[in-house]
């Protein structure tokens, strides 16, 4: 039950709206375009998963930050997850519960820290600075910050090393060793900080559920320790990090089900409250970045597809390497020919491609071409570089409607940042 279909005559469609129909109404290409009731459907499933365990769905803001798709998540029910004090502002705009957010990075500011005891979410600690700092906020606020221990388990998630968050060498969460320090620092702020979870991240793009199997049985011995030490926590937060189907090659993967279900026995044994903290398995593929052809070329070994879109407003394909599955939103004219492109966009630089070596009917000029699963990491990574300006976004609703969800940015909106100068 997927949002994207192809109809028996060739068009692409997100819930029964042609993809040919929203390009005819947006105000311009490129843009993303989201399926409303698919980013529920995606909710619904760790719901679902979750059922019979006491937890939390955290939403990592920083896979989409569209404040139409965070209120729709927050109306399900997620929880969210920050990493900036500015991340933290949009979710209480949102309207997240703060005792359903949690602020977590290895470099959070003071200022920001104080926001986050003002508001009363839970704070990762890091690292030992971090945890002066956590101090020293709730000394300003006022408050006492609930806090989570991250651990580093110190697992291979088997990922892109970019990617790849929870081991030895990587710079999030504390030195294991040093432990019985955090512990004893904790106790020794009693008015300011209190003890309520532990938890671990280990990377993103995992595809195998024994990686989070492996950590889950790390994380409660380290639990299992700490509450001998008379800590009373509560929460085994286990990250994010579940993958999704890019190759659309016929995989199956690991559902939000396998991957709860191969830690659900050890959650309910220390009679734990889960959290978890998706982001790609809940957005990504809700949506598909949409551009036009602006023409094709050959330099005699290569073929090129060149589109409006580009590195700067989806540049996973730069960064990682990563695999974007790339299809056109109309059937081709009869005669075009099938052939090997790399599609391109106009940025100066050999490292602007969205896909390579990609077999595909020659496009006409102003074909529609999509770049799928751009709902996680794309338009929130998007750059104005070259001075192409963040795209709009669209998406369908839940009644078939194609509404813009954000505006596209203009060259005007780059000049008011000399406004007064
Ligand atoms: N929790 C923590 C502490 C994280 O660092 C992350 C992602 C998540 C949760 C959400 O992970 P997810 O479920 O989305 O895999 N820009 C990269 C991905 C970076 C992920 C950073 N941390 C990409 O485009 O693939």
């Amino acid at each position: 039950n997927h949002c994207f279909s192809r109809s028996s005559d060739g068009h692409l469609s997100v819930e029964g709206v042609r993809v040919e129909e929203a390009m005819a109404k947006a105000e311009r290409t490129p843009f993303y375009l989201y399926s409303k009731p698919q980013i529920t459907r995606n909710f619904e499933a760790y719901r679902e998963a979750l059922r019979g365990l006491d937890s939390v769905v955290g939403y990592a803001v920083k896979a989409n930050n569209n404040l139409r798709i965070l209120e729709h998540l927050r109306s399900l029910g997620s929880g969210a997850v920050l990493v900036s004090g500015n991340e933290l502002r949009l979710a209480l705009r949102a309207g997240f519960d703060p005792k359903r957010c949690i602020f977590n990075g290895n470099g959070k500011l003071l200022e920001d820290l104080i926001l986050a005891a003002k508001a009363g979410v839970f704070v990762n600690i890091d690292s030992e600075f971090d945890l002066e700092n956590i101090v020293t906020a709730a000394r300003v606020a006022g408050k006492k910050i609930s806090v989570l221990l991250r651990i580093n388990p110190d697992v291979d998630p088997q990922v892109h090393a970019y990617v790849a968050t929870g081991n030895k060498n990587s710079k999030f969460g504390i030195r294991n060793e040093k432990l019985q320090w955090f512990l004893d620092a904790v106790k020794s702020h009693p008015n300011e900080l209190k003890l309520v979870g532990a938890h671990c991240h280990l990377g993103s793009t995992i595809t195998k559920v024994d990686i989070f199997r492996d950590a889950a049985v790390l994380m409660v011995n380290y639990i299992d320790k700490i509450r001998a030490e008379g800590f009373e926590l509560e929460y085994l937060n286990i990250g994010g990090g579940l993958g999704i189907d890019y190759y659309h090659a016929g995989a199956v993967l690991p559902t939000p089900m396998d991957l709860i279900n191969t830690v659900r026995e050890l959650v309910l044994s220390r009679n734990l409250k889960l959290i978890i903290e998706p982001g790609r398995s809940l957005v990504a593929n809700t949506c598909c970045f949409v551009n036009r052809v602006t023409g094709v070329k050959t330099n005699g070994t290569k073929n090129f597809i060149v589109i409006d879109g580009s590195m700067a407003e989806l540049i996973r394909p730069s960064l990682y390497g990563a695999y974007q599955h790339i299809e056109l939103v109309s059937p081709p004219p009869h005669d075009a020919e099938i052939s090997t492109f790399d599609v391109v966009g106009p940025v100066c630089e050999s490292a602007d491609f969205l896909g390579k070596d990609r077999e595909l009917p020659t496009p006409p000029k102003g074909a529609g071409l999509v770049v799928h699963d751009a709902g996680a990491y794309c338009m929130s990574m998007a750059s104005t570089y070259n001075l192409k300006m963040r795209p709009p976004e669209y998406w369908v609703d839940d009644d078939g409607s194609l509404v813009k969800i954000r505006h596209g940015e203009t060259f005007d909106d780059y000049m008011k940042f000399f406004d007064g100068l």
